[in-house]
């Protein structure tokens, strides 16, 4: 299989981590390469921050805890004892600015997994930089204040086995009935074929087309 593909899908979520720091140089190829996320228009807005001061690193973990929808333990660390931490925040004033952002969170974690390092994506940043404390903190890193929370990433070297994946969900267009419309189209007229085959299927995508197992296609499955 080809190798970006491979990590693409091997890639899991790690939550138990060696107890030592990851290297300055797998830190600096997971950041450069986070830089190179597509974002809308190529404006680039994301910024990423870098903490690896175990103080800060304890304080922004009981932040985060307090951001949960449920009550949760006192002693849940929602960065499982992660020794980097890096926070993504992108500028609000950028009509893509979530899209830009979770774009760059998704290649830094692939960008960790191809260097050998265990990443997880934590949720609750959209909350904390919604807050004063959050705000405070933009200030002190010199970062304007339109931007937003996107995500954090934990990073360190696994101290467990990848988890198997769940089941893909999959998207299963019923093959005859499109080879079908396919034939038909061809018939009325061959020049008009392919036209009317992908309107046909752009709108057998819209409408849900029942799949082969006659389960719904919806957005989650795609
Ligand atoms: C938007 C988003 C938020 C997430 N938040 C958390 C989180 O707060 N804590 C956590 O342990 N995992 C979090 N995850 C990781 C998912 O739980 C994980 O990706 C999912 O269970 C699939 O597992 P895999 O990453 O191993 O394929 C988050 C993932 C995404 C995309």
């Amino acid at each position: 299989m080809n190798e970006t593909i491979e990590n693409l899908k091997s890639r899991r979520s790690i939550r138990k981590f060696k107890d030592e720091q990851i290297s300055d140089e797998d830190l600096k190829t997971i950041l450069e390469t986070g830089t190179y996320a597509p974002t809308a228009r190529g404006m680039q807005s994301p910024k990423i921050v870098v903490i690896q001061n175990p103080e800060t690193i304890k304080e922004l973990s009981a932040w985060n805890r307090t951001f949960f929808p449920v009550e949760v333990p006192d002693d849940l660390d929602p960065f499982y004892g992660a020794k980097t931490l890096l926070i993504v925040l992108a500028d609000g004033e950028v009509p893509t600015w979530k899209e830009d952002g979770s774009s760059v969170l998704t290649v830094l974690v692939n960008a960790a997994h191809a260097v050998g390092v265990g990443s997880c994506w934590i949720h609750r940043a959209y909350d904390e930089f919604q807050s004063e404390k959050g705000k405070e903190l933009l200030k002190e890193w010199g970062i304007p204040e339109t931007y937003e929370g996107i995500g954090h990433v934990v990073l360190g070297y696994p101290d467990m086995e990848a988890p198997e994946p769940l089941p893909r969900k999959k998207k299963e267009i019923k093959d005859e009935l499109i080879l079908l419309i396919y034939i038909f189209s061809g018939a009325v007229t061959p020049k008009i074929s392919k036209a009317f085959f992908i309107v046909i299927l752009a709108l057998s995508t819209k409408i849900n087309l029942v799949s082969s197992k006659s389960e719904p296609i919806t957005c989650s499955d795609l």
